[in-house]
């Protein structure tokens, strides 16, 4: 072993985002975030993931914290660590697709506040609708030397997803211009024979790092990420124990250890790693008491491998059947879902097109005849509006849902006007903040809701420090 050339594996610790995403449902507020950033910085992690698409939401909507403080904050803390976010390409970080100028505008000032990495992922995986997005970054990167673009391709099984694939689609991601790419599996699909395989081809076809993100939900993960790094994966990402394993990462410490004394040794302190642990382990057992970490979510599911959906797609299932009082039609809508995606030209399930599938299946279920109702979304779909799917759509359903409709087959974007504008002028009376039109063009209801809160939260607080005498108060 010793003879044999070093080649340290990264570790992008997630525990700032998926992990609490994946199990608690994205409640980690930022205050419990902060008193450990100065240890997580001395660890050398390649990378900390900490922003994406329901952080922002979780932090508007739910916690009533400015998502771009969270970020300035941890931005303050780690001094030498890289910090990274998910990016939903010309989605952003929302659940429609954008104009140019909202993604250009978004990729930053997430940079400005301070990204390092930025991955951009599209549900379809059409790399049209990541370009916008990549080419922002470089942009950024040519005029500061920060900014680092990766883009991920979501994994998914399916007729379509042949080894040709993945390795033709990787060499297309570096004529894109991005610095890297990650194989992002959602639903912990990749299995470790399979992961080997697949890393392989794709390090032989390209010269871009390649980073691998997978869940533990099947329980598959670790032995995944070994035989990946032993194909010569560069990077995997992981989540310290207390908040791994089950639909998040696989953890940390027990990837650093399966590594130590190999070519791919991390070089971490697992000591360092242990305090990490250890400062989360009591939040952990805080959220199993009061119920927002459920056991549920702990366990192995190896139906997620029969099922092909990915955690959080379940689970919003589970409640859109509790509202229509219709749970024993679990078992009917986890049928209709591939046939669903089948219909829609068989895309990936991640956000949004997870919920448009997910949801889509629950109606056909319900109505007792399949697309008697479609959704705004999934018509949206079908005339092209969200790009160009691997596999042709069912004409059948476009005929059933779209009769006579026009369909798009150009970008999607290049039919969106510039929308900035137009942004700010509906939120003008709110604005504190260039980031604050951003936050209402991804989540307009959300972040006035929240804009009200924080002017009140404001005014209390001025009131109090108000000098009463001389009727002035402070700025
Ligand atoms: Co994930």
């Amino acid at each position: 072993m010793s003879e044999q050339i070093k080649k340290p594996v990264g570790i992008t610790e997630t525990i700032l985002r998926d992990a609490h995403q994946s199990l608690i449902a994205t409640r980690m507020p930022t205050d419990l975030m902060l008193p450990i950033v100065e240890t997580m910085d001395k660890v050398g992690y390649h990378s900390v993931e900490c922003w994406g698409g329901a952080t922002f939401d979780a932090s508007l909507r739910f916690l009533k914290e400015d998502p771009w403080e969270r970020l300035r904050k941890l931005r303050d803390g780690f001094k030498n660590t890289k910090l990274q976010m998910l990016f939903r390409g010309q989605n952003i970080l929302g659940y429609r697709p954008y104009a140019d100028d909202v993604v250009d505008s978004f990729v930053e000032k997430s940079i400005a506040n301070g990204i390092d990495i930025i991955r951009i992922f599209d549900c379809l995986n059409d790399l049209r609708n990541l370009q916008e997005a990549v080419n922002a970054t470089n942009k950024i990167k040519a005029r500061e030397g920060r900014g680092h673009a990766q883009i991920a391709l979501s994994y998914t099984l399916g007729d379509a997803y042949t080894m040709d694939y993945w390795v033709s689609t990787a060499k297309k991601i570096e004529e894109m211009g991005a610095d890297s790419i990650c194989i992002k599996d959602m639903a912990g699909l990749l299995v470790p024979y399979k992961a080997a395989e697949l890393i392989k081809a794709m390090k032989e076809a390209t010269k871009l790092p390649i980073q691998l993100h997978t869940h533990y939900t099947s329980g598959v993960a670790s032995m995944t990420y070994l035989k990946a790094v032993e194909a010569g994966v560069d990077v995997i990402d992981c989540a310290i124990s207390p908040f791994a394993l089950g639909t998040s990462q696989p953890a940390t410490e027990v990837m650093v250890e399966t590594f130590k004394g190999t070519p791919y040794d991390t070089g971490f302190d697992q000591n360092l790693l242990a305090e990490i642990a250890d400062y989360f382990r009591p939040y952990r057992e805080k959220c199993l008491e009061t119920g927002l970490l459920s056991p549920k979510v702990l366990g192995v599911n190896i139906k997620t491998l029969l099922y092909q959906v990915p955690g959080g797609m379940l689970s919003n299932m589970v409640s859109q059947l509790k509202e229509q009082n219709a749970e024993d039609k679990y078992e009917d809508v986890l049928r209709e879902i591939p046939n669903v995606r089948k219909d829609l030209g068989e895309p990936p399930l991640v956000t949004p097109s997870s919920q448009i599938v997910g949801t889509q299946a629950v109606f056909n279920v319900l109505m007792g005849e399949r697309y008697k109702m479609a959704t705004k979304e999934t018509k949206a779909v079908l005339r092209g509006e969200y790009g160009q799917t691997i596999k042709p759509m069912s004409q059948e359903v476009i005929d059933k849902v779209i009769p006579g409709e026009e369909r798009i087959t150009c970008r999607p974007a290049d039919l969106i006007e510039n929308e900035m504008d137009k942004l700010e002028s509906e939120m003008k009376e709110w604005k504190q903040q260039d980031e604050d039109v951003l936050s209402y063009a991804l989540f307009p209801q959300v972040a006035v809701d929240f804009f009200k809160y924080r002017q009140a939260q404001q005014e209390k607080v001025d009131l109090t420090q108000a000098d009463t005498k001389n009727g002035a108060y402070p700025v």
